[in-house]
């Protein structure tokens, strides 16, 4: 498995590859998860990235193709599910040519399609595990124990960018910059669209469908 989950901000891409890496055995890359984990330990990534993701702006394109190219690096002959990576054409195409240089071309562009009313639904009502990424929800997907992450016990938090004039600004970031990607794979033939309203398992099954799983 190779892909690229790709989706609007709160299409439940995080969602959906947490149970595909666990099902196929897949490396998960998070772009998001990564810069988090770098504004946490301070790094000189991490403080060159916050400001941008605090408001919902996207981080400039040479760092985080040089994250992704170092995560793909390190995945070996594993397979790979792409979150949040590639978000806009040059990042498409700085793809394109690292995976055509350890020849490992993507399979394909899985889009989540949802609509802006209940994306703001999913995201304000969002809490993240800050240790391992895991995403709950306050109504459709609770943790067992009350704040703490069912896979590692962490304390769930609400992220910062998850308030409503980011989330705003990050669904205008996401129409104008990134959305344009879709006609890259379009183009290449290798996009799937999925209709991504619904339970979490009946998404995963249209997902596993239109891979042919
Ligand atoms: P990132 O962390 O990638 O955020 P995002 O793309 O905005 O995506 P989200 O994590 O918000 O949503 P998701 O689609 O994963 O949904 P989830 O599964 O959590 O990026 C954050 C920031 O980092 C960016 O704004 C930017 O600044 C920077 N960045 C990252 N990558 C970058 C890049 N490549 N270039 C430049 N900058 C970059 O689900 C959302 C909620 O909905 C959860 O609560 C979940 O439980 C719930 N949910 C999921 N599925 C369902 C369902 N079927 N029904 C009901 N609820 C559901």
């Amino acid at each position: 498995m190779r892909i690229v989950l790709f989706g609007p901000p709160g299409s439940g891409k995080g969602t959906q590859a947490s149970l595909l890496k666990d099902k196929y055995k897949a490396a998960h890359i998070s772009t998001g998860d990564t810069l988090r984990e770098a504004v946490a330990n301070q790094t000189e990534v991490g403080l060159r990235a916050k400001g941008y993701m605090e408001k919902g702006e996207l981080v400039p394109d040479e760092v985080v193709i040089a994250i992704a190219k170092d995560k793909l690096a390190s995945v070996g002959e594993s397979g790979f599910i792409l979150d949040g990576f590639p978000r806009t054409i040059a990042q498409a195409e700085a793809l394109d040519v690292a995976l055509a240089e350890i020849g490992r071309p993507l399979d394909s562009v899985v889009n989540l399609r949802v609509d802006d009313e209940e994306l703001v639904k999913r995201l304000s009502g969002r809490r993240v595990c800050p240790s391992c990424g895991e995403p709950y929800h306050v109504d459709t997907k609770v943790p067992k124990v009350e704040d703490k992450c069912d896979k590692c016990g962490g304390d769930l938090i609400h992220r910062a960018d998850d308030q409503a004039e980011a989330i705003r600004n990050r669904l205008k970031v996401y129409n104008n910059q990134t959305a344009p990607v879709l006609g890259y794979y379009d183009g290449k033939g290798i996009l799937k669209n999925i209709d991504a309203v619904g339970q979490i398992a009946e998404i995963q099954n249209r997902i596993a469908e239109a891979l042919g799983l």
